[in-house]
């Protein structure tokens, strides 16, 4: 049986999607209840709903095989994990965000507010400079606002909430999509499922591809 971690909300839908065109089926997940486990026996698959973040610590420890998470999680985070394969969905982009007037190339010591202090800071890093990051854990937006920071390093899907809040994107730092992510011990004991199953949601993908 394979353990699998499916990021709650709209992504892990789309998700749970491929995975049964796939051929790895689960009728029982489509049912309405509030359930967080669903298993299908003869497909030889057990799915779990987890919260988006923490798919990629469900699979780090083995407590499910594979997975899928997004790539912001896996650069911020670093989980010791195999990629197996970019689902090409999820798509979204980390940017520098500030409001319109603020130019962050003129500011010392540039505040920075982010739920993603890793890549934040990695990214000043890479450009030679001194920030002051400060971590938040969602809202982001208010920051700059409130005046508790210059600039928010965050991810833009719409761009909807930036426009709401008088924002704009200074930089593009990265594209964002949803990865399959497979715990490395299992991808050892089952190579050849986990393999398989990459390889439908290969086709999966492309076929995507082709029919937007
Ligand atoms: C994310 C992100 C932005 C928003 C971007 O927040 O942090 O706030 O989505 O989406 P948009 O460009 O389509 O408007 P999330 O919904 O995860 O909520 P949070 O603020 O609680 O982190």
């Amino acid at each position: 049986m394979l353990n699998i971690a499916l990021p709650k909300g709209r992504l892990g839908e789309k998700v749970y999607d491929m995975f049964e065109a796939a051929g790895y089926e689960c009728p029982s997940i489509r049912e309405k209840n509030r359930k967080l486990i669903f298993e299908n026996t003869e497909k030889q698959v057990r799915y779990f709903w987890v919260k988006p973040s923490d798919v990629a610590i469900y699979v780090e420890r083995g407590a499910a095989d594979i997975g899928v998470a997004g790539k912001d999680i896996l650069l911020e985070y670093s989980p010791d994990v195999y990629e197996l394969l970019d689902l090409d969905i999820g798509k979204c982009r980390m940017c520098v965000a500030a409001p319109k007037a603020c130019d962050p190339d003129g500011i010392n010591n540039l505040r920075v507010a982010s739920k993603f202090v890793n890549i934040a800071s990695d990214y000043y890093t890479s450009m030679g400079r001194d920030i002051d990051i400060i971590k938040l854990n969602g809202s982001v937006e208010l920051a700059p606002i409130l005046g508790l920071s210059d600039v928010i390093v965050d991810i833009v899907e719409t761009g909807t909430t930036l426009k709401e809040n008088d924002l704009e994107v200074k930089t593009t730092i990265l594209p964002i999509s949803a990865r399959l992510i497979a715990n490395r011990s299992s991808f050892r004991f089952h190579t050849r499922e986990i393999d398989t199953l990459t390889e439908k949601m290969r086709e999966q993908v492309e076929k995507n591809d082709q029919n937007p």
